[in-house]
This record gives C-alpha cells, structure tokens and sequence, in this order.
C-alpha cells in the first residue's frame, strides 16, 4: 500500500450548504472511555442550497447509538452511518429536528482533536474540524448555530464544568455526578464549540465592560498552580480594556474563562467565552518563566481574546478565509502588544519573527498564497503566511488608507458583517466603502505567493540638489512584464551626515509614503543639499525583501543617524549579514567600532533596542539569504567567528554597560518592558563576551546562573554555557535539571537547549534525552523541544552531512504519525528548504522524505506535507 497524494478541496468549488442548523442542545455524559453525546440539532432547508438534496452530516471516528428524526425512530434504510458520515436520504423539506446519540472514548483521543482528556482533564479542540470527533454535524464555519450545551460528570473526578456563554443552571444529578447547563446565545460555527471538565484551580476578577455588563473573567489552571495563573489573568483584563479603546469593541458575555491543559496541539484557541490554552501561554512565575514567556502570554491571551470580534463575531465563510480571523487578529495582538511594551522593538521582533518563518516558507515547495485556492488538509494551513503574512496585509492597508480611515474601515467591517461568515472580499469592502478607493490592485496580496523583491537604486546630482530614487518589483518565479504589480508602501526618508535632511521634498511622496503601484517607478526630491543615503521601508512599511546596495559607511550613518529605528536596526543587521555571507576581517573590526560608538552613545537609554543591535541575524536567515548550495556549517562558522570578534573588539565596552545594568537589577523581578529590556541587554553583552572569550564566558555564565534569581537569566546563562564544550556545561545541565525535575515547561526548556547544540555530540544526546522520565511522545510540548528544536533550532545538526539528522527527524515523524498526525505533519516542515542546501545535504534530505512517503497507512497530514515538499 502506498500513500496517495490526498485529493484537494478548492476555493473556486464553494457552494452554500444545503442545510442549515440554527439551534443545536447537548448533553453530554463524561465518561473517561465511554462519553454519550446526545444532540438535537434544530436544521432547515438552506434557501440558498439544493432544494430537496439528501442530508450529509460530518463525522469523523464516530459511533451512533440511536437516532430520530422529528422525535420518531427512522427505519434502518432511511439513513446510512458510518464512523465518518450520516447520511439522511429524503429529508423534509421544512424544518426539522435531528436527535443523534453518540459515543466516544477521551482517553483513547491521541489525536488531541474533538473531545480528549489531558493529565485527566476533559477538553475539546474543534477547530478546524473536530466538532465532528464529537457529533454528527454540518462541520463548516457558515453553517451557525446558536448552542445550548448541559455536561454531567463524576464530582469527584470533574468538579469544574464550564461551557461555552452564560452559565443557566447547575446542581447535582444523583448520588455522585452533578451537572451544569450554558447556553451561548451568540450564533457560532461547531469551531468555536468547547467544554472542559476537570479538577481545577482558579482565579478570577471582575472586569465592567463600556456598555456596564458586569463580567467574570477566571483563569483555571492544574490545582497548586494558581500562583502562576496572575500575569495572564492581568492580561485578560488589559486586552479587555485595549479592544474597547483601540477599536471600541466591548465584549459580549457575562463569563470569559481561560483554561490552561497540558497536551494541546497547537497554542491557544478562541472557543466563544472559553478559550483553551497550551499551559506554556498561561503559567508564569518569575522562577518558572522568562521576559519572553511573559510576553508571549500577554500576546496570546490579547490574540484569543481579540478574536471574540474577529473570528467569532465575524467569521469565516470557509477555510479559505482563514486569514480574515488569523492575519487581523496577529495585527490586532501586535498593536496591542506595542502598546504595552516600547512599539519599536516589537516591531523588530515581528519582523524576525516574520523573516525567520515566514520568508523561508514563502520561498520553498510550502509556499502558498495568503488566501490560499486549495488544499488537501486544512490543519496544515495555520502557517506563517497566513498568520504574519495576512497581519503585514492589515498594516499595509492601514499605512496606505490612515489611520483614522482604517479604524473607520474597521467599524464598518463589523457592523455589516456582525453575525455572518464573511470573507476577504467583505473585509475589503468594508474599507471600499469608507475610504471611497479601488482596492482591487491591493486585494493581490492575497492571491500571490512568494516574497517580492524591491530593488533600489538612488542617483544624487549635486548641481540641482536632486535626488533621483528608482524601484523596480518582483515576484520570484514569475516572470514577465505580464503580472501585474502588487501596490507596496514605500515608507522613507533620506538621511544626511547630521541626520534626516527635512528640507527635502518630494511630490509623489505623502506623510513619509510612496505608494509604488507600478512594475518600475522614479521619483525624485528636490532641495537636497547633500548627497544623502536613502532609508527605505522604514519600519518595514511591506513584506519585501529590499535590494538596496550601500557601503558599510552609509549604512552605519543610518544607524547613527535615522529617525527611524526600525532601518537603524536593519542597517546593522544587513552589515553583519554580510559579514557572516563575506567574511572581511577590516570590514568587521570597522563595524565593531561603530557598534561600540552607538553603544556608547545610546545602550543605557534603551537596553532593549542595543540588545537587539548587538544581536547578529540568525544562521537561518543567512540561510535564507542565499538561494542555493547552503553549507549550514560554513554559515556556522562564520557566524560564530563574527560573534568572536565583536566580543572581542567590544569586550570593555560589554563590560562597563553590565556593570551599569547590574546595578539596577537589584529589585525584584518585574516582567515589565524596561526591566525585561535590562536583562535582555546583560544578558546580549555576556553572549558577546563568551563569544570572544569562551574560558572566561564560561566562568561568568556559571556565576550569573549561580546568582539568578529569576529564570530569564538562568536561562540566558545556561544557554550561553551550552554553546562551551566542558565539565561546566554538563554541571549547569544537570544541576538544572534536578533542581526543576518537578516542572514539564521548565524541563522544555533544558530540552530545547540542549537539542540547539551545534555539535556532532547532540544526536547522543538527544538520545538520552528521550530517555529522560519527563519527555513523553504524547505531549505536543515535549516532542517540540526535543524534536521540533533540533529541526528548526540547529541548522548545522539537522542537515548533517551523513543524513543522520534527517534521519532522526524522520523517525520521530513516523513514530508519531498515527497517534498525532497534526503535531507529526508540523515537525516535517523542518524539510521545507531542502532543495537550497548543498546537493549531498540535499540528496540525503530527498531520501528521508520518500522514506516517509512511503510510510503504509501516513496520515492525510503527514501526506500532504511530504507530496508538497517534494514537489
Ligand atoms: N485559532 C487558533 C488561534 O490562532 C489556532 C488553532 C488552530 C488552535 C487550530 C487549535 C487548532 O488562535
Ligand atoms: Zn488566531
């Protein structure tokens, strides 16, 4: 038996469903193997579908107990069931009510999709298509029902049941077993279905929305944990209170409950009222967690919350649309997030974060359009295009239409959609209609994939003070003068010795902005009284790659002198950048010096952005920079030998400025922006310092991890001492390791650094650590740091070149296939620019891939990932 290539679901193929279900009443009996699901579903004939077609309901690993159409048993031949389908051959032709009882095993749900216990608790995961784990249904995001949902469970084993809405009723129901009705009054597809049932520890707070509904805001945590559930408890109130201010969006419930599981295959989910949470986006104490958990749980707290608006109260009409919920809602977290913390250096982050995911994938056999036109298995679709991609396309949008018009945008894009299932289409419109303006040249966005390319040129005439700045786009791998352009906001400025030249001006360019709609385009400034150097897509105004070319001296000018801190930034990376792709020994030691006169001047004002500055780009990014023959370890090496260097060169320097931070670090741990900025910024300097000086680093790391008092620095000390073969690399591992024996998130982080060492050794010790009493194959989290870390996280180990890394990337995959196909097909993406390494890499990369395409029995997901990658 051999996989075949999954068939393909395509956009251009949509149709309204025949049906539709408007309310939908369950009850549901947790068992721990056999759970009874009895729903009725209130259905009709959809009058936009086939009159009188036969009903088809969704199932997936399901079995039917019983069945009756309008409270009357239905004869054996009036219907067909089988583990994934319900079929009613001639259903009424006025409404019509369809009881189906269902049974099901949790404990058996390996897959993490429907309903399924984590460390005892019951939960459900339903998007994208889990519901019908569940029951028989019409599993599709426009077919939207209102739900009433009554759950009855053993007290003892689920003292907590929580649901979807407003809690209506609750009391016990016999001896042992107690139950509790919610009722949602908000229409929703099954996506966005929930419950959870479990012993749990909470903490709760009151939060009075702008209209004054009263509302109880709780977050449910494994009990002692309680403790930890504080910072993201916090962040529920913030993102609560920002959605009201930023886009006057109040929320809609009497309850909003977070509850945190420990076995969840992706990161958070914005079930209506009751979002579920991957427990590393809730925990936090400062012994447990990092500056960066901290941060990424009050981005995800803000991003589940934030889809109360877009994605439940507007949803999607199909898959397609994902990135009308997904790409607005990371902008929507974005902004938020740079309203909490210093605006600037987040948008460095995302842009990493952007460059380091999102551009490799854009640029391999994965690659698909933001709104992509098909697909085989939609759970392989959450991707970084449709995510960070679709948020770059908000801000776009917002950079071209303003401010003001954006927000107005948005309000109309609410009010005419509140309720419905909508689409990109919709979205545009919304902003049509306010701005009066013809996006349809915009709406390319979302149809083309790949990065463009933005190429740059500037000619100065001194003569006439003019300056003459010529662009010119591409799309990579499509040619010809033929397809049309993509309208990209350039946002930039020009930079003289002393700073930007305000006298400059320029009548193609508005607020900062030149909208290049065209395939080529001049514009020119006037009164420019010094050859200056350009700064173009200042704070990364579009999701371009710029080629641009200018000597290390003009680039350190914009570091020195720009407004704009993103292309400050930028130039240091682009110097090192090629640094790292053009080793030049004089060239280096001249940017070292310019790094050390721009901390100097600055790196005590803002921590945060010096620690960014002082941060080389990633050896996946340099990767990423070159488009064929990549040797991972030359990459490696050269990176590193960069590093040294500024380490040394910058020594005294890194010293003085951690003697400086260090003094204020005396107060308790804050997770605080600023704070977190001051250890970000020590924590870059020592990096720096081993770097150059691996005998003395080693020394230092070990007494900085022996003095934390919180985990950002244990963990950046140990992480430098993982990079320094030695006893006292293995002595930090192991005293790690006991001290935090008891804490799985904790544990994943010992994993994942051990997993990211760049040394022929980390096989073995992956090894090992497989073996370790924590890590387990069914916890998404513990795979991840293990597997996922060493695929994604150690470019010179993975693509070894003997295969082994492929190879032990490959096995897991196959091990975990069937239990989690979801989790499996994400770790194979790691494969996804294989055909840019060097050829041996690159053979024995093709091998592993048809090693597991030949798996029997692989999974759609796993499947349709390894067809794609091997093109
Ligand atoms: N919708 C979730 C989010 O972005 C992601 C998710 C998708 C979670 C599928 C689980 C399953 O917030
Ligand atoms: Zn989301």
């Amino acid at each position: 038996m051999r996989t075949e290539t999954p068939p393909l679901i395509r956009l251009e193929e949509y149709r309204p469903s025949d049906y539709l279900i408007d309310r939908v009443d369950l009850d549901i009996r947790l068992d721990p193997h056999a759970t009874r699901i009895d729903a009725t579903l209130a259905l009709r004939p959809n009058p936009a579908g086939r009159a009188g077609a036969p009903l088809h309901l969704d199932g997936d690993d399901l079995r039917l107990v019983s069945v009756a159409l309008d409270g009357a048993a239905l004869a054996a031949d009036a219907y067909t069931a089988t583990p994934s389908g319900f079929g009613l051959h001639a259903p009424p032709g006025q409404p019509f009510s369809l009881r189906l009882v269902t049974e099901i095993d949790p404990t058996a749900n390996t897959k993490l999709m429907g309903l399924y216990r984590s460390n005892g608790v019951y939960c459900t995961q339903c998007e994208a298509d889990g519901f019908r784990r569940i029951t028989y249904f019409l599993d599709r995001p426009d077919v939207m029902a209102v739900y009433t949902t009554r759950i009855e469970a053993d007290r003892a084993e689920a003292p907590v049941l929580l649901g979807n809405g407003n809690l209506v009723e609750s009391g016990s129901a016999g001896t042992d077993r107690h139950f509790a009705i919610w009722h949602d009054p908000h229409p929703k597809p099954a996506y966005l279905f929930a419950l959870v049932g479990g012993r749990l520890g909470q903490v709760e707070t009151r939060f009075t929305t702008m209209e004054g509904r009263a509302v109880t805001c709780a977050v449910y945590v494994e009990p002692g944990k309680e403790d930890r559930a504080g910072y993201a408890l916090d962040a529920v109130i913030r993102s609560m209170r920002w959605d009201e201010t930023a886009f006057g969006r109040p929320y809609d419930l009497d309850a909003f409950n977070v509850v945190a599981v420990s076995d969840f295959n992706m990161g958070a989910m914005e079930n209506k009222g009751l979002n579920i949470f991957n427990d590393k986006y809730v925990l936090a104490s400062p012994e447990t967690a990092t500056d960066g958990d901290y941060a990424a749980i009050e981005a995800i707290i803000a991003h589940e919350y934030f889809h109360n608006w877009s994605g439940n109260r507007v949803t999607c009409r199909d898959w397609f649309q994902l990135c009308l919920k997904e790409g607005l809602t990371v902008f929507r977290d974005q902004e938020f997030s740079s309203d909490m913390r210093s605006r600037p250096v987040h948008r460095i982050a995302e842009v990493r974060s952007l460059r380091a995911r999102q551009f490799p994938e854009d640029a391999g056999p994965l690659r698909h359009p933001v709104r992509p036109r098909a697909y085989a298995e939609i759970n392989n679709f959450y991707t970084a295009t449709v995510y960070d991609k679709g948020a770059e396309i908000v801000r776009m949008l917002r950079t071209l239409i303003g401010a003001d018009a954006f927000r107005a945008g948005m309000d109309r894009y609410f009010a005419d959609n509140d309720g419905r299932a909508a689409t990109v289409e919709d979205f545009l419109a919304a902003f049509a209609a306010v701005t009066g303006r013809d996006l349809s040249a915009f709406a390319r966005w979302y149809e083309r994939p790949g990065t463009p390319r933005l190429t740059a040129t500037m000619a100065y005439d001194p003569a006439a003070s003019r300056c003459t700045l010529r662009f010119t786009q591409s799309l990579p791998g499509e040619g010809g003068r033929d397809t049309p352009p993509l309208v990209i906001p350039v946002a930039l400025g020009l930079v003289g010795a002393a700073g930007p030249l305000s006298g400059a001006t320029c009548p193609d360019v508005r607020d900062g902005i030149f909208v290049l709609d065209r395939a080529e385009a001049e514009i020119v400034f006037d009164g420019v009284t010094e050859e200056p150097v350009p700064s173009l897509m200042r704070d990364f105004s579009a999701p371009v790659r710029l080629d641009l070319a200018l000597t290390d001296a003009q680039r350190m000018r914009l570091l020195a002198q720009d407004s704009d801190p993103f292309n400050r930034w930028q130039a240091a990376q682009d110097v090192a950048l090629r640094l790292i792709l053009e080793p030049d020994p004089a060239r280096a030691y001249a940017f070292a010096e310019a790094l050390g006169r721009f901390l100097d001047s600055e790196a005590l004002s803002d921590p945060a952005f010096a620690a960014l500055v002082l941060a080389l780009p990633s050896e996946g990014e340099a990767a990423d920079a070159l488009l064929s023959d990549v040797d991972p370890d030359a990459i490696h090496r050269a990176r590193f030998a960069l590093r040294a260097h500024l380490g040394q060169v910058l020594r005294p320097r890194l010293e003085r400025l951690d003697a400086a931070l260090a003094a204020a670090d005396d107060a308790a741990y804050s997770p605080d922006a600023a704070s977190a900025g001051r250890r970000s910024l020590r924590n870059a300097a020592l990096d720096l310092i081993a770097a150059g000086d691996p005998e003395t680093g080693a020394s230092r790391a070990a007494d900085r991890l022996a003095r934390a008092t919180n985990m950002t620095d244990r963990l950046a000390a140990l992480g430098i001492l993982a990079l320094i073969p030695g006893q006292a690399r293995e002595e930090a591992l192991a005293g790690f390791a006991e001290r935090f024996a008891d804490e799985p998130l904790v544990l994943d982080k010992w994993f994942a650094i051990q997993a990211q060492i760049p040394e022929p050794g980390t096989l073995d010790r992956i090894a090992r650590l497989k073996a370790h009493p924590a890590f387990t194959m069914t916890n998404p989290n513990r795979v991840r740091a293990v597997v996922g870390s060493f695929a994604f996280g150690n470019p010179t180990q993975f693509a070894r070149a003997d295969g082994a890394g492929f190879s032990l990337v490959a096995d897991t995959v196959a091990a975990l296939d069937s239990a989690n196909p979801q989790v499996a097909a994400r770790l194979l993406t790691a494969f996804g620019s294989w055909r840019r390494l060097e050829k041996s890499r690159a053979a024995k990369a093709g091998e592993m891939l048809n090693r597991i395409k030949a798996i029997p029995g692989l999974s759609r997901d796993s499947a349709d990932i390894v067809a794609r990658t091997l093109g």
